[in-house]
């Protein structure tokens, strides 16, 4: 198979592929990113010299560019990571949600249809759409998001997370694309951008900063170790029936100060600070988030019933493996928090304002 990953170079993209390059080698794995500023390619270290990898910078809203990658590279699978993905920014400035996650989402789907469907290239294919749970909206304190729950999105960023979702759906039913849909909750573990919450609390504790703590710090959600979201994504990938829509969460909810709570004595237990509460005092209750979500719970029955998926990961795992992970990867958080990332980057690869594979559209 010939898979076009976008947005690999993010946080939930390049776990993917450090997972998915090593395991399936007899496939070829190409990864196209615009590189935003969550869009890092030092995140891709151990697979960027494998012979089933590729690496194309350029932009999903690029029509020419993406049909021709679909021509080039003969693919016959897309898994769609690519989107803008932070609430908070969705808040200050939504119109690159739209232009990306809307507009975006309907040139990719357009080139896959065109190349599988009206090019005859009809066996085997397979769009996936990574999508979020928050295109359900916000719970109460009891019930669950499930498949069929109805999409009241909240925010800018969940409002064009379920407008490319409907497209999906309607690129299936109008046109006859195979298509699966994932809603998942939120994911946490390595290479996550430290503007949401985990690494965020984690990058400021270390760093003795504040931590910003949005209303009560009672809102809810469910989170799920990063690594179990990918081999779900694997298994609706290969496994998962066309048209379908599967809701994946980590049966683990979660209250933010409860997380926060976690982490500072972590931290402290870690850096040797214990006793001295230094982490219990940089927690500020601020401002709250603008239409801030109460609670997101996932009913995760349908994927583990028809694929037989559920994490494996348990929180206090996955939490002491992803603090030791930004703990041993000061440096990855320092460069992206001084902004002198791009300059960094610029020596490192070379890349800003080119393609690896040379293939523009221009
Ligand atoms: P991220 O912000 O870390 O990464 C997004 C990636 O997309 C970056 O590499 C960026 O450079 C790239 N990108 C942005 N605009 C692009 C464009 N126009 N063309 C090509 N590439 C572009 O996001 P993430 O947290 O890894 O999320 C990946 C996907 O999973 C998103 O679609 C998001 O909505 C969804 N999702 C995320 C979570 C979560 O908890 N993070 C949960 C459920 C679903
Ligand atoms: P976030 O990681 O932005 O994910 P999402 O909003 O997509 O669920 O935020 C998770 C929760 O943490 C959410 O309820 C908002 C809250 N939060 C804070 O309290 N402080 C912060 O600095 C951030 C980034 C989030």
């Amino acid at each position: 198979m010939k898979i076009l990953v976008t947005g690999g170079a993010g946080f939930i993209g390049s776990n993917f592929l450090n997972y998915m390059v090593p395991k399936y080698q007899q496939h070829l794995f190409v990864n196209l990113d615009a590189l935003t500023y969550a869009g890092n390619l030092e995140n891709l270290k151990s697979i960027e010299a494998a012979g089933n990898y590729v690496f194309v910078k350029g932009s999903i809203n690029d029509q020419p560019l993406m049909n021709k990658i679909f021509v080039d590279h003969q693919i016959d699978r897309v898994v769609h990571f690519a989107a803008e993905s932070h609430v908070d920014r969705s808040i200050t400035g939504p119109a690159v949600f739209v232009e990306t996650n809307v507009l975006g989402t309907q040139v990719l789907l357009d080139s896959a249809r065109q190349h599988w469907l009206e090019a005859k290239k009809l066996k085997n294919h397979r769009f996936l759409h990574v999508s979020t749970d928050e295109v359900f909206g916000s719970l109460g304190a009891t019930g669950y998001f499930s498949e069929t729950t109805p999409y009241a999105p909240n925010s800018p960023y969940s409002a064009s997370k379920a407008s490319s979702d409907m497209l999906v759906r309607a690129y299936h039913h109008t046109f006859g694309l195979d298509i699966c849909i994932t809603n998942c909750s939120n994911n946490y573990g390595p290479y996550q951008f430290p503007e949401k919450l985990i690494p965020l609390m984690i990058a400021n504790a270390i760093d003795r900063k504040d931590l910003p703590i949005y209303g009560d710090g009672k809102n809810v959600r469910d989170w799920l170790y990063v690594l179990d979201h990918c081999k779900a994504i694997e298994k609706v990938l290969f496994e998962g029936r066309s048209g379908e829509t599967y809701c994946i969460g980590g049966n683990n909810e979660q209250q933010n100060i409860q997380i926060i709570d976690l982490l500072c004595g972590m931290i402290d237990e870690k850096l040797g600070r214990s006793g001295e509460q230094v982490t219990e005092r940089l927690k500020k209750y601020v401002t709250d988030r603008k239409g801030h979500d109460k609670r997101y719970a996932i009913d995760a029955t349908k994927i583990k019933r028809e694929l037989g998926w559920e994490p494996e990961t348990n929180f206090a795992e996955g939490i002491r493996k992803t603090v030791d992970w930004y703990m041993g990867n000061q440096d990855w958080v320092n460069r992206l928090r001084d902004g002198v990332y791009q300059e960094y980057y610029e020596k490192q690869y070379g890349l800003v304002g080119k393609r690896v594979s040379g293939q523009t559209s221009e």
